[in-house]
């Protein structure tokens, strides 16, 4: 009995588990009910035709025949093809609109869905991977027709037509109606025994697709590390394995599916038969018509037809719950909050206060513990200690990439958690070690987040950032385009653009996180020079990991383990022989760098 509960649950909707997800997709479909209306105006005056159809048919056989009457004939003739027409040219109006309803929707899912994850705060990107995002976007969007208004609208149809089948073959043989009856229960009992094991080899097939992208995926994006490993075989081989699982379950999912086919259409063939038989031996004996069979099988193949398509409809929208349910996963995750609202106030300087900031990313897992300290408007700060400290962590709670758990965070006085998202983060430039720069070109990545800067602010950032020069070299100037990743630039170079962005943005506060050991000097040099240009009146915070930025600084904080365990001016620290003393003697002095 509990096997049997499963298998029930499995194959027929669950209507406590469906509707609350309708209702909350209905607002994508509500803008479009007026084109529902017509689609279901356009079934309803469908329904009667296809029963009519086998009542003309009948009256054709057993009284126009008998009658001799061939303009009759002619009539009827004429009645049957206007009909069908008429319900083909309604199908296609059907068809064409329902068809414009799903773009529509989708378009509006699809819209909402990236607005949403352009809103999710940065902890949504850490805890996901791209390829969970993406196949939302991808995979799952393209599954929802199933819970689509017109798959309820066809539902409902087609029961109405299976009750008025039935009825209209009891009312012309019981007999025979019987023997049908038992035909289609035998029919799609089969057909639901079937399509428990065909979801799970499907479910198998999809996998194992993911599986093959994935590996393919990987080997594109990881090109240079497997040619300078020389892996291509082992990359292959790993490719080759996923594509072989992939093989495997589709022939597996498709001997199933061959099978249960060719096993259906040998019992709806001997069903005919039999139906033939019976049909035949009720005519001899005189309790039937020709006109009777013939309009009986219309009905019957009719009734198969509509219960057919109620199963496909079901499938159908199982599978769009289970890709909703994924879609919503993400559409539940909170967006950032504004919190406050927007000033568009922009002070010329910027002092920040920590004020006993606690962090982590993950519950008990410290990150910053208890952090005080005080960013003076106009200073260079600069934050020291070894890697995995938390400085970066540290400098990202400024723009709010991530709320702290406990104390507070004050700019020029004003707790952030007060502040517009927007107005905060217009005030700070982030220059990163590994800059991000789109592939579009030069003067569009530059102009990034200032798009109305005319093209001499443009240059004029370009030079201030020593950019100016390499970026005239190229064929198309400003205009050339950035690879993917920035694939046609040089480290120092995409590092320069980014400072170049900074400069035209023009903020009052610098979040920086210095280069390692990947420039080479003369581009180091370069960069140098031109952020102390760009530092000038500005509050900076830096990560620092050369011993000229440290020594230069008004202020530095030495992190270790989550905390700041000393903090002062670069004399006064030393003086004190502390950890920074160590920091210093170990690393900076020595001209190596902290690497992260
Ligand atoms: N997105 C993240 N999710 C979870 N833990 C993180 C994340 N980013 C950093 N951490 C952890 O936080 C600690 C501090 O990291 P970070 O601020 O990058 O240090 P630093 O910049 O000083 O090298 C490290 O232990 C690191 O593993
Ligand atoms: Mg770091």
């Amino acid at each position: 009995m509990a096997h049997f509960k499963i298998k029930y649950a499995a194959v027929l909707p669950r209507p406590h588990q469906t509707w609350p997800l309708v209702k909350r997709f209905w607002p994508f479909m509500q803008p479009y009910k007026r084109l529902i209306g017509v689609v279901a105006a356009l079934m309803i005056i469908g329904l009667p035709i296809s029963v009519a159809a086998p009542f003309l048919v009948k009256y054709l056989i057993d009284t126009v025949v008998q009658s001799g009457d061939t303009r009759k004939l002619f009539v009827i003739g004429s009645a049957l093809i206007g009909l069908t027409l008429f319900g083909q040219v309604l199908s296609y109006g059907q068809s064409l609109l329902n068809n414009r309803f799903h773009l529509l929707v989708l378009y509006r899912m699809r819209r909402h869905l990236f607005a949403h994850l352009l809103h999710l705060p940065t902890s949504f990107y850490t805890q996901h991977d791209t390829g969970y995002i993406m196949s939302r976007q991808r995979d799952d969007l393209k599954n929802l027709s199933g819970m689509m208004a017109d798959t309820f609208l066809r539902a409902a149809i087609n029961l109405v037509r299976v009750i008025i089948f039935i009825g209209l073959l009891f009312y012309l043989d019981v007999a025979l109606a019987a023997t049908g009856l038992i035909l289609t229960v035998v029919f799609f009992g089969a057909n639901l025994l079937f399509s428990r094991p065909l979801r799970r080899r499907n479910e198998a097939v999809q996998e194992a697709e993911t599986k093959t992208s994935t590996a393919m995926h990987e080997g594109v994006i990881g090109i240079s590390l497997i040619k300078a490993t020389t892996q291509e075989k082992v990359e292959l081989r790993r490719y080759v394995r996923a594509l072989s699982e992939h093989v495997r379950a589709v022939f597996r999912r498709d001997l199933l599916e061959i099978f249960s086919d060719e096993l259906i259409g040998l019992a709806a063939t001997v069903g005919a038969y039999f139906i033939v038989l019976v049909g035949a031996y009720r005519i001899m004996a005189g309790e039937s018509t020709f006109g009777n069979l013939f309009a009986f099988f219309m009905y019957l193949s009719n009734l198969f037809g509509a219960t057919g398509s109620l199963m496909r409809l079901n499938s159908n929208l199982q599978r769009s719950m289970n890709s909703l349910q994924r879609i919503y996963e993400v559409l539940d995750t909170p967006a950032e909050t504004m919190t406050a609202p927007r000033t568009r106030h922009k002070p010329p300087q910027c002092e920040i206060i920590f004020n006993d900031v606690s962090f982590n990313y993950m519950p008990e897992v410290s990150v910053l513990q208890n952090i005080s300290a005080k960013i003076s408007a106009g200073a260079q700060v600069a934050l020291v200690g070894p890697s995995g400290a938390g400085k970066t962590t540290f400098a990202h709670l400024i723009p709010r990439f991530y709320e702290p758990v406990t104390g507070s965070i004050l700019l020029n006085g004003k707790n952030l958690r007060e502040m517009h998202l927007y107005d905060l983060r217009r005030l700070i430039g982030v220059v990163p070690q590994d800059v991000f720069l789109f592939d579009r070109t030069i003067r569009e990545n530059i102009a990034y987040g200032n798009h109305v800067a005319d093209p001499g602010d443009i240059e004029k950032a370009a030079v201030a950032a020593n950019a100016h020069e390499f970026i005239v070299e190229f064929p198309n100037g400003y205009e050339s385009k950035i690879g993917e990743r920035g694939i046609r630039l040089s480290g120092g170079q995409k590092q320069r653009l980014a400072i170049a962005r900074e400069i035209l943005r023009n903020p009052p506060i610098l979040i920086l996180d210095e280069a390692t050991s990947s420039l080479d000097s003369a581009s180091e040099a370069l960069i140098q020079e031109a952020l102390q240009r760009f530092k000038k009146n500005r509050t900076s915070i830096i990560i620092a990991h050369r011993l000229s930025t440290v020594i230069e600084s008004d202020w530095i904080l030495v992190f270790d383990k989550g905390r700041i365990i000393e903090q002062g001016r670069h004399e006064e620290l030393l003086a004190q022989g502390g950890f920074y003393t160590f920091l210093f003697e170990t690393q900076f002095k020595r001209g190596l760098v902290v690497t992260d």
